[in-house]
């Protein structure tokens, strides 16, 4: 496994755990570390033994506070808008679009470019001190890692409206509330409980997961019909290892075995 100066990464059980370890600047999201997270989610993605991965910040304060706003203070509008594009293709688009299933461990404050990271992952389980807000447009910019896309789709337009137009914070039971978190669990569980959930989802088809991803995925880009995408992506289970094993050990009234992702 390569070794990361901002990030750090642990597998057990098959699971991959990603921590952001810059505590002191709340992890905010510098170059460098989505530069270390697009290299470190690639490479779990691609280990055929890790099924799940889950995604949290190191300390008790904060996953991600945001973008490092000293980074790009000085930016011009084209640097600004590289950085954005950057941003989405290393990190936010590419988390979304993963064959591994990702869960995000929100264990404190997720702002901007945190909450963008949280809700690119697959799904988000919180701890009762996580506050998650995109403030941007209290520094005169607005999300730009998928932030005004996302958060529309997970919380509906007009409650995404006002979080961006207040940029204000929400704690974890308004965000369960709205759809944004699953579950809100006591801070020292929070691990544990997203690992549970893990180990439920590796004991499926990950071959079958990833086309889930795929099809669910498809109904949020433009121009592209879920529904026929579905409908590939089901076709494709039935040419794969996993589906025979899948159909074979229920009819043989045994558990499954699947073979990969
Ligand atoms: N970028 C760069 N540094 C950040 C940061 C960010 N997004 N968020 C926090 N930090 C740094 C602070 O500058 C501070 O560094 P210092 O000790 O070297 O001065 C350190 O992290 C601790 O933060 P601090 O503000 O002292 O903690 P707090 O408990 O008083 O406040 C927050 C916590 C989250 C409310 C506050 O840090 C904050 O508002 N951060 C910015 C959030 C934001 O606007 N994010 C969107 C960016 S687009």
């Amino acid at each position: 496994m390569e070794e990361y100066k901002n990030i750090y990464v642990e597998e057990e059980n098959h699971i991959a755990f990603i921590t952001i370890d810059r505590p002191a600047k709340l992890n905010a999201l510098n170059r460098e570390t989505i530069a270390e997270l697009h290299d470190a989610f690639k490479e779990n993605d691609e280990d055929p033994d890790i099924k799940v991965i889950i995604i949290t910040g190191s300390g008790e304060k904060a996953f991600v506070a945001g973008a490092d706003i000293s980074e790009f203070a000085d930016f011009s509008v084209t640097e600004g808008e590289t950085l954005a594009a950057k941003g989405q293709h290393l990190l936010f688009d590419f988390v979304e679009h993963l064959r591994t299933p990702v869960i995000a461990a929100v264990n404190g404050f997720a702002l901007g470019g945190g909450l963008e990271l949280a809700m690119a992952c697959h799904f988000r389980v919180a701890s009762p001190n996580a506050r998650m807000g995109l403030p941007e447009v209290s520094l005169g910019v607005i999300p730009g890692y998928g932030g005004t896309q996302r958060l529309p789709q997970l919380v509906g337009k007009g409650k995404a409206l006002e979080m961006i137009m207040t940029a204000g914070m929400i704690n974890a039971e308004e965000a369960k509330t709205y759809g944004l978190v699953n579950h809100v669990v006591p801070q020292e569980e929070l691990l544990d409980f997203c690992e549970d959930l893990a180990l439920k989802i590796s004991k499926n088809s990950g071959v079958a997961i990833a086309a889930a991803i795929q099809a669910v995925n498809a109904g949020y880009k433009d121009g592209v019909d879920g529904y026929k995408a579905e409908i590939k992506a089901f076709g494709s289970c039935f040419g794969t290892e996993d589906f025979r094993e899948g159909t074979t050990a229920f009819l043989e009234k045994r558990k499954a075995e699947f073979p990969g992702k």
